[in-house]
C-alpha cells in the first residue's frame, strides 16, 4: 500500500509545484480517501483543496492530473469523476498488500514516537474507596491510549496519581479514630473505610464540628503528625492491595505510583513562583489566579487557612513530571466533569511561562451508566466495578457453556466477560455517554467485544486446521477478498488517528468492520478444501485477519481468545 500511495502523493505534489503553488506529499496524504464502495476505486483524491490552491475548477484539475498517472506501475485504471480522481489498483497490488499484512510489523508507526515520551495519568482513584463504575472509563481508556502510544514507538510512562492527599483523608482519620480499629480494617479492607466514611457524612450533618475536626486532622497530616501519617499509610496500603487485584485482573500495570501526597513538599516553590510572577491575588483570604480574561472562574491555589488545593498539586506535579521525564506529551484521562479544572490549571502554567504548558492534554470522557442507572457515589449506593466484572463473567460462562457443554470454560469466560465490559466502554466516541445493558455488551452477534473475540477465535481455529505451506502469490483476489484486504490495510492509519485523537473507539470500530468483512468472506468463500492456490490464499488472508484483530484486542486491553 505504502508505495503506490507515496507515488500518488508525490506526483500530486509535483503537479501542484509545476503550477507554481506548493503542497507537500504529506499534506496530500491527509486528504486522500478510501472510497466506501470498492466499485469507486481503491483510493480517491478529492480535488477541492487543489482547486482552491490553484484557483481552478476541481473537475478540470482532476482530469489534467489523471494524465500524470497513465504509466504508473500498480495502477490499473485512473478515473477522473467530477471533482474526484479515483485510482484502481492492479490485482497483484492486493497480493503485495497481503504480504505486507502478514509481516505483523509496522515500521511507519514505530517511527512515529521515536525518542518521544508520553506521560499518561489515568485511573488514579481516591484511596479508601473501592473501584466503582465511575472508574471504568479512566482505567480502560487510559490503558488503551497507553497501549496505542507504545505501539506507535513512544516511551510511555503510565502513572497512577492516587488521590491520597486531601480533606477527605482528614475525615477518614477522624472517623477511624472514633469508629474503627486496625484489626477491623485488616479484616474488612476498603469496605470498612467506606463504612466509616459514609458514617462520617451522616454524623457531620448532625454535628458540623466534625468537619472542623477533619480539616484540622488534614492540616496535622500536612504538618507531619506521626500518628496520623501511620493511620493514613494504613489506609493507603489497604486500598492498594485491592486496587492491584483489579489491575491484575484487567492486565493493567503502572510504571509509577506517585500519588498526590508526593507533591506536598513541591508546592511551596510553585506558590512562590506564582507570587513572584505576580499571578496570585488574595480574594477573601484565599490565594487565587484570576482567569476572568479567559472566561474562566479563578484557579484556587491556597485556601484561607493556607492549605493547598487540587489545582496547586496538579501544577506542582506537572512541573515535577516535566523535570523527571522530559515529556513530549503529558495527558490526563478523567471524566468530562473535570474539564474546567484542567482548562484552568493548564492556563495557569501557560501564564507562568512554562514551555511545556502546550504539551498538556486533557482526555475527557462521558458518563457510564448501567441499564439507565447512574451511579450515586456519595450515598453508599454504588455500582462496584468488581461486581460488574463478576456478573459479566458469569453471564459469559453461561453462554459459552451452552456452546461447549462439558468443558471447563472458566478461563475463556473470564476473558470474554471482561472483554465485553472493556469493549463496551471503548466502543463509543469517548466523550459520549455510555449506557450498558447486558444484552448489548455480551451478545456474540452485535457490535460487541465478544463478537470481536469470537471472530478472532474463528480465524485462529481455521488456521489450526489448515496447512499454510503452498504458494498463493499468483492468485487473483476478487469480491469479498479484496474488500477484506482493503479494510485490513487501513489498520496503520486507524492506529495513527487513534493516537492523534486519543480515541480508542477508532480501533474498536475498525475491528468491528474487519469482523463483518471476515465473517462475510468466511460464509461466502470456502477456505479449507478449496483448490490448492485458492485455499492457500484464503489461509493467508485469514492469517492476516487474525494478526490485525489480535493487535486490535491487544491495543484495546482485551485478551486474545484462541478458541471460544
Ligand atoms: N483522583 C482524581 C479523581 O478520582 C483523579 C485524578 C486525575 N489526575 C489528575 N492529575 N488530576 O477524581
Amino acid at each position: 500500500m505504502a508505495d503506490i500511495k507515496t507515488i500518488i502523493c508525490e506526483t500530486v505534489a509535483e503537479y501542484v509545484a509545476s503550477k507554481g503553488a506548493s503542497l507537500s506529499a504529506d499534506e496530500v496524504a491527509d486528504f486522500l480517501e478510501t472510497p466506501a464502495d470498492s466499485k469507486l476505486g481503491d483510493l480517491a483524491l478529492p480535488c477541492f483543496r487543489l482547486s482552491k490552491l490553484l484557483r481552478g475548477n476541481p473537475a478540470m484539475i482532476s482530469a489534467e492530473l489523471a494524465e500524470r498517472f497513465n504509466a504508473v506501475d500498480g495502477i490499473e485504471k485512473i478515473a477522473p469523476t467530477g471533482p474526484y480522481l479515483n485510482f484502481f489498483f492492479a490485482g497483484d497490488k492486493y497480493i503485495s498488500d497481503l504480504e505486507g499484512l502478514l509481516s505483523d510489523e509496522y515500521p511507519n508507526l514505530t517511527k512515529m514516537g521515536e525518542n518521544k515520551t508520553i506521560v499518561l495519568d489515568f485511573s488514579s482513584p481516591n484511596i479508601a474507596k473501592r473501584f466503582h463504575l465511575g472508574h471504568l472509563g479512566t482505567t480502560v481508556i487510559g490503558n488503551a491510549v497507553r497501549n496505542i502510544y507504545k505501539f506507535c514507538g513512544y516511551k510511555t510512562v503510565a502513572l497512577n496519581y492516587l488521590g491520597d492527599w486531601g480533606t477527605q483523608n482528614g475525615k477518614q482519620i477522624v472517623a477511624f479514630k472514633k469508629w474503627s480499629s486496625k484489626e477491623q480494617l485488616e479484616k474488612e479492607g476498603i469496605k470498612e473505610l467506606e463504612r466509616i466514611y459514609v458514617m462520617f457524612g451522616k454524623e457531620a450533618e448532625k454535628d458540623p464540628s466534625l468537619n472542623d475536626q477533619a480539616r484540622a486532622a488534614f492540616r496535622e497530616l500536612e504538618n507531619g503528625n506521626k500518628e496520623y501519617l501511620e493511620i493514613w499509610q494504613l489506609f493507603k496500603d489497604i486500598s492498594l492491595r485491592e486496587y492491584t487485584q483489579t489491575y491484575k485482573r484487567l492486565g493493567i500495570d503502572f510504571d509509577v505510583w506517585d500519588g498526590e501526597s508526593l507533591y506536598t513538599d513541591k508546592m511551596p516553590a510553585i506558590v512562590d513562583e506564582l507570587r513572584e510572577k505576580e499571578l496570585l491575588k488574595i480574594d477573601d483570604g484565599a490565594s487565587i489566579v484570576d482567569l476572568s480574561e479567559y472566561n474562566m472562574p479563578p484557579a484556587l491555589i491556597l485556601k484561607r487557612d493556607g492549605s493547598t488545593l487540587y489545582p496547586t498539586r496538579d501544577i506542582a506535579a506537572a512541573n515535577y513530571r516535566y523535570n523527571t521525564y522530559n515529556f513530549d506529551i503529558c495527558a490526563y484521562v478523567t471524566s468530562a466533569g473535570q474539564s474546567l479544572h484542567f482548562a484552568q490549571w493548564f492556563k495557569v502554567t501557560e501564564l507562568m511561562g512554562k514551555e511545556w504548558a502546550k504539551d498538556l492534554v486533557h482526555i475527557p470522557y462521558g458518563t457510564m451508566s448501567f441499564g439507565g442507572e447512574k451511579l450515586a457515589s456519595r450515598t453508599g449506593n454504588i455500582i462496584l466495578l468488581n461486581d460488574v466484572f463478576d456478573e459479566a463473567v458469569a453471564k459469559a460462562l453461561a453462554i459459552i457453556d451452552e456452546k461447549k457443554a462439558g468443558e471447563d470454560n472458566k478461563d475463556i469466560a473470564e476473558a470474554v466477560g471482561l472483554g465485553a465490559v472493556i469493549f463496551g466502554a471503548l466502543s463509543n466516541s469517548r466523550i459520549k455517554d455510555t449506557n450498558f445493558t447486558w444484552e448489548s455488551a455480551l451478545s456474540f452477534e452485535g457490535n460487541t467485544g465478544p463478537y470481536v473475540q469470537y471472530t478472532y477465535a474463528r480465524a485462529a481455529s481455521v488456521l489450526r486446521r489448515g496447512n499454510m505451506e503452498g504458494d498463493w502469490k499468483s492468485y487473483t483476489p476478487v469480491g469479498e477478498e479484496t474488500e477484506l484486504i482493503r479494510k485490513l490495510c487501513e489498520f496503520e492509519n486507524v492506529v495513527e488517528r487513534a493516537a492523534n485523537d486519543y480515541e480508542p473507539s477508532h480501533i474498536s470500530r475498525f475491528a468491528l468492520g474487519v469482523c463483518t468483512l471476515y465473517n462475510q468472506f468466511y460464509h461466502n468463500c470456502r477456505i479449507l478444501g478449496s483448490d490448492g492456490e485458492t485455499e492457500q490464499f484464503r489461509l493467508a488472508l485469514t492469517s492476516a485477519t487474525r494478526n490485525i484483530l489480535g493487535r486490535c484486542l491487544d491495543l484495546l486491553g482485551m485478551r486474545r481468545t484462541e478458541e471460544i
